[in-house]
C-alpha cells in the first residue's frame, strides 16, 4: 500500500498555476524521485504535501488518512518531515538551535537527546560546530544542518528538495551516500531534483515533472535507459507517458 498518496494536486499562487495536475505514490521503505527543469512545479508539489503550500484542488493521503488543508505543524507530527529548497535556516541561531527547532512538533519529548546522538553521528562537522552559528556554515554544511533539522522530527518520510544544489561534487557524493544509509536504516524518501544520474542513481521509481504535470513516470531503471527524459528537460517533448 502506499504510504503517500496524491491525487490531482493543483496549487495556485494567486492567478498563476503551481502545479496544475500532479498525482503520484511513494510506497513504505521507497526512494522516489521527483525531477524536472527549472519551474516545473517540484517545490510546489513538496510544499503542498508539507503544508506550507495550500492545495488548491485534489487530495493529499497519508497512510490513509487525508492532510491536505492541515498545517505544516500537524503534518510534521505525523512522520513528514521536509528539507526545503534554500535550507530555510535560522542563521543567526546556533547548529544546535536550529537542530531542536526541527524537533518542536515532536510528540515524545524524551526522544531529542537520542536524535542530537542520531544526527551528530551522522553529521559529525555538525557536532563540531554545534555551538556555532548557522550563518558561519559552509553550503555543504548548511545542506547537512537542513537535513538534521528534518530528522529531528524523527521523520518516517524525508522530503528533500534539491540537496544537491550549489554543493560542491565531493560534498554531493557524500551527501548521498548519507541519504542511501537513512533509506538502509528504513527511511522512506522524497527527491526532488534537477539532475537526473543523480536521482535516477538512488531512486527505485521517479516522475518526471514538466510546467506543472506528470510528463513520464517509471521505474528508475527504465528511465535511465528512455530518451525522453533529456527531452521534456530541453522541452522538446509533448506530455507522454510510459
Ligand atoms: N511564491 C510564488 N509565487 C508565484 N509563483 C510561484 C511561486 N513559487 C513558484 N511559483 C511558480 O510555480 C511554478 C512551479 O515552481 P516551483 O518552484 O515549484 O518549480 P521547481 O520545479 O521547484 O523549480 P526549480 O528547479 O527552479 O526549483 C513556476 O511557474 C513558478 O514560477
Ligand atoms: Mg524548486
Amino acid at each position: 500500500m502506499a504510504e503517500l498518496k496524491v491525487e490531482h494536486l493543483e496549487v495556485r499562487y494567486g492567478d498563476l498555476v503551481g502545479v496544475a495536475d500532479i498525482s503520484l505514490a511513494v510506497a513504505d521503505g521507497q526512494v522516489v524521485a521527483l525531477l524536472g527543469s527549472n519551474g516545473a512545479g517540484k517545490t510546489t508539489t513538496l510544499n503542498a504535501i508539507a503544508g506550507l503550500a495550500q492545495v488548491a484542488r485534489g487530495r493529499i493521503e497519508w497512510r490513509g488518512e487525508t492532510i491536505s488543508g492541515e498545517p505544516a505543524y500537524a503534518i510534521v507530527s505525523k512522520g513528514l518531515a521536509l528539507s526545503p529548497e534554500g535550507w530555510r535556516l535560522f542563521v543567526g541561531q546556533t547548529v544546535e538551535q536550529n537542530l531542536r527547532l526541527g524537533a518542536t512538533a515532536l510528540a515524545d519529548r524524551s526522544r531529542i537527546e537520542a536524535l542530537f546522538d542520531r544526527v551528530y553521528t551522522l553529521f559529525p562537522r555538525l557536532a563540531e560546530r554545534r555551538r556555532q552559528s548557522a550563518g558561519t556554515l559552509s553550503g555543504g554544511e548548511r545542506q547537512m544542518l537542513a537535513l538534521g533539522r528534518a530528522l529531528m522530527s524523527e521523520p518516517r518520510l524525508l522530503m528533500l528538495d534539491e540537496p544537491s544544489l550549489g554543493l560542491a561534487p565531493a560534498v554531493v557524493e557524500q551527501l548521498y551516500d548519507t541519504l542511501k544509509e537513512l533509506h538502509r536504516q528504513g527511511l522512506t524518501l522524497l527527491l526532488a531534483e534537477q539532475s537526473i544520474p543523480l536521482a535516477l542513481g538512488i531512486a527505485d521509481y521517479a516522475y518526471v515533472l514538466q510546467t506543472g504535470r506528470i510528463a513520464l513516470e517509471g521505474p528508475a531503471a527504465e528511465l535511465e535507459r528512455n530518451e525522453q527524459v533529456q527531452e521534456i528537460y530541453l522541452g522538446m517533448s509533448a506530455v507522454n507517458s510510459v
